[in-house]
């Protein structure tokens, strides 16, 4: 089965692409040559993968997989969540976004957070499929490690709780991430 990925991140792509069953191949936006802007503006992750993958199945009507995830930090009521990615506002970067967290965190004690995804797959029928994967863990105060992306230098999972993401190979953290569990969990459907 060829599956359209909703994404033009690389390490994302990447880290999806090793976790599918044999004989399911990925197809890229850049591969399908698909251009246009996709609003993401719903206040959920659920929201956005399905306007992700609604508007590549309007262009395709093929099989498409759309996943929205991010970081949920308890001390910060669930923040930065669905603004994981611009965190910072305009112009964002992974550095600016986690020295803004690191700056929201610098006077509190609880550091519990988690990495959420949802993944929206929409079947060749039209069909719409939802699955959920987190991991827990807690925050850093000093950035570390130079593997991955985005929040992992100051996530230290649960799993591993002397490393962050950033210090963990992209095996280590494909065993237990989030994204991960979320592709395990359509995996079990895909196979049934
Ligand atoms: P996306 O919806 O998967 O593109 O994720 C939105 C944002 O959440 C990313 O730009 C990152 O800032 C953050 N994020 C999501 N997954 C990860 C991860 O595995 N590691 C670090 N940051 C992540």
């Amino acid at each position: 089965m060829k599956i359209i990925l909703a994404s033009n991140n690389a390490h994302k792509a990447r880290e999806i692409e090793k976790l599918l069953p044999e004989g399911v191949v990925i197809e890229t936006l850049k591969e399908v040559g698909y251009t246009k802007p996709i609003i993401e503006d719903a206040d959920t992750f659920e929201g956005n993968a399905l306007i992700k993958a609604r508007a590549i199945y309007a262009e395709f009507g093929r099989p498409c997989l759309a996943d929205d995830s991010g970081l949920e930090v308890d001390c910060l009521g669930g923040a930065p969540g669905v603004f994981s990615a611009r965190y910072s506002g305009e112009g964002a970067t992974d550095e600016k976004n986690n020295a803004k967290l690191l700056e929201e965190i610098k006077d509190k004690t609880d550091l519990s957070a988690r990495f959420r995804t949802v993944l929206a797959f929409i079947d060749a029928d039209g069909n719409e499929h939802l699955f959920e994967g987190k991991v827990e863990g807690s925050l850093t105060r000093v950035p570390r490690g130079n593997e991955g992306f985005g929040y992992d230098p100051l996530f230290c999972p649960v799993e591993h709780p002397d490393k962050t993401f950033a210090e963990l190979t992209l095996e280590q953290k494909n065993e237990i991430s989030h994204r991960a569990r979320a592709i395990k969990a359509m995996n079990g459907w895909l196979l049934q």
